[in-house]
């Protein structure tokens, strides 16, 4: 079980954030795959974030304006002997309030009875609506009730928010906690991208090495990929969502890699490396890695504290137009090329994301028209690509491409700090270097 002093200190943050406002947070629930049988759970990272209770169904209330000992309250499943025959342990209301630092713990079906008498004083409630459909008719039924009795009380939650900004802002922020699972996250990753590249050879099923890769996951005590692996070899690579892995490997081709493993408490690695499976690039696949590398290490250069994901990108982009200017694939000036996006048949996606319990972790890149600032605790990845096919048209303007450079794709991605000095690479175990990536 992680140390409780690390959901504690959140939730001392997140109380003084709320104001006088009631949070109602819930766990996610278990969602069927098909038939009796359910995906493995995934809880919901807010709530894990808050409580660091990992089992489905429960809601969590956060109540700063009650008394002491009656702030943090658990709604949970119940223990059941049959139920647990069947699907685990549940540690019941008892073993929560032995164990989680909780106020009160009830057993979930007494929330309908109970809630109401929670929210009395509340100035407002903090709810998502529109993701919650299971809770949302009891919630908005309770408030509408208080507000019913809002000329005799006198009193009644007002107005309901979304908690979104106060705990996504937080989550936005690391701490040195946090760093050093995401740095553990990366870590593993980054060791099972090593590992792929040695066992990968001519003939071999990408499904094979997908294997490979999330053996090592689990081998190393990750819960296990933090999505769904790509393992992209020829042609496949210029799917970006390629998540088939069952084409052979050909002699010749490029392999592109996109893995990461996710921690037994969530927190996630993301990294893209590309390689020949025959261990010799081919002058266009080695033209055109030596491109997205040079990108990838500039717009790694740019991250440091008072830039942002934008000027990341711009970075990234720049470095590439100017590349692929370079090799004729585009043709014109950087600046207004990129104005018109006559890139987007090459390079279709962003540079990055924030990394964290989400692979694409939450927080805000802009406010507007202003681009948030990076800060020391931010975590990102920096991953630019080149995918060269016929699936979409050439942008106006800029050359058709000739047969010999289609088919390759190409991506690296890193894990990043943001740190006071400027930049850690928290992925760079894993080698990227052309000489690296050849026998
Ligand atoms: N693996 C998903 C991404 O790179 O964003
Ligand atoms: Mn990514
Ligand atoms: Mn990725």
């Amino acid at each position: 079980m992680a140390d409780l002093s690390v959901f504690c200190r959140r939730r001392d943050k997140f109380f003084s954030d709320l104001g006088d406002y009631a949070a109602i947070i819930p766990a996610a629930q278990l969602v069927t795959h098909h038939a009796d049988c359910d995906y493995p759970f995934r809880q919901n990272s807010d709530f894990w974030y808050l409580t660091g209770f990992d089992e489905p169904n429960a809601v969590a209330l956060f109540l700063p304006y009650r008394p002491i000992g009656e702030r943090y309250i658990l709604f949970v499943l119940p223990k059941e002997s049959g139920a647990e025959v069947w699907n685990g342990f549940r540690w019941g209301t008892k073993g929560v309030l032995s164990n989680f630092d909780v106020d009160i713990a009830h057993p979930l079906n007494e929330l309908p009875k109970r809630l109401s008498h929670y929210l009395e004083g509340a100035e407002g409630i903090a709810f998502r609506i529109g993701k919650h459909s299971h809770l949302e008719p009891l919630i908005l039924r309770t408030w509408s009730e208080h507000l019913q009795k809002l000329p005799r009380s006198g009193l009644a939650p007002l107005s309901m928010i979304a908690p979104c900004p106060i705990l996504h802002n937080m989550r936005l922020r690391k701490d040195d906690f946090e760093i050093d699972r995401i740095r553990l996250a990366s870590k593993i990753s980054a060791e099972a991208h090593e590992l792929a590249r040695d066992y990968a050879c001519p003939g071999m099923n990408e499904r094979t090495l997908q294997a490979a890769i999330e053996k090592y996951f689990l081998d190393k005590g990750a819960r296990g990929p933090a999505y769904g692996s790509i393992v992209a070899s020829g042609d496949n690579a210029c799917v970006l969502h390629y998540v088939s892995n069952n084409s052979i490997m050909k002699n010749g081709d490029l392999v592109l890699i996109d893995a990461g493993c996710s921690l037994d408490d969530y927190y996630n690695g993301d990294i893209t490396r590309t390689f020949p499976v025959n261990g010799q690039f081919s002058g266009e696949q080695k033209a055109l890695y030596e491109i997205v590398l040079e990108s990838q290490l500039a717009a790694i250069k740019s991250v440091r504290p008072g830039s942002n994901a934008e000027d990341v990108h711009l970075t990234a982009l720049k470095y590439l137009i100017d590349g692929l200017i370079d090799i004729g694939l585009l043709v014109g000036e950087v600046d207004s090329i990129i104005e018109q996006q006559s890139y987007s048949h090459l390079y279709m996606h962003r540079t990055g994301h924030w990394l964290g319990l989400d692979v694409h972790d939450v927080g805000a890149y802009r406010l507007g028209d202003y681009h948030l600032n990076l800060e020391p605790g931010m975590v990102l990845t920096v991953e630019p690509g080149i995918y060269i096919s016929d699936r979409l048209p050439v942008s106006e303007g800029q050359p058709e491409i000739g047969e010999r450079w289609k088919g390759i794709g190409i991506r690296i991605e890193d894990d990043v700090l943001v740190s006071k000095e400027g930049v850690e690479v928290l992925s760079e175990r894993a080698a990227k270097k052309v000489i690296d990536m050849e026998d």
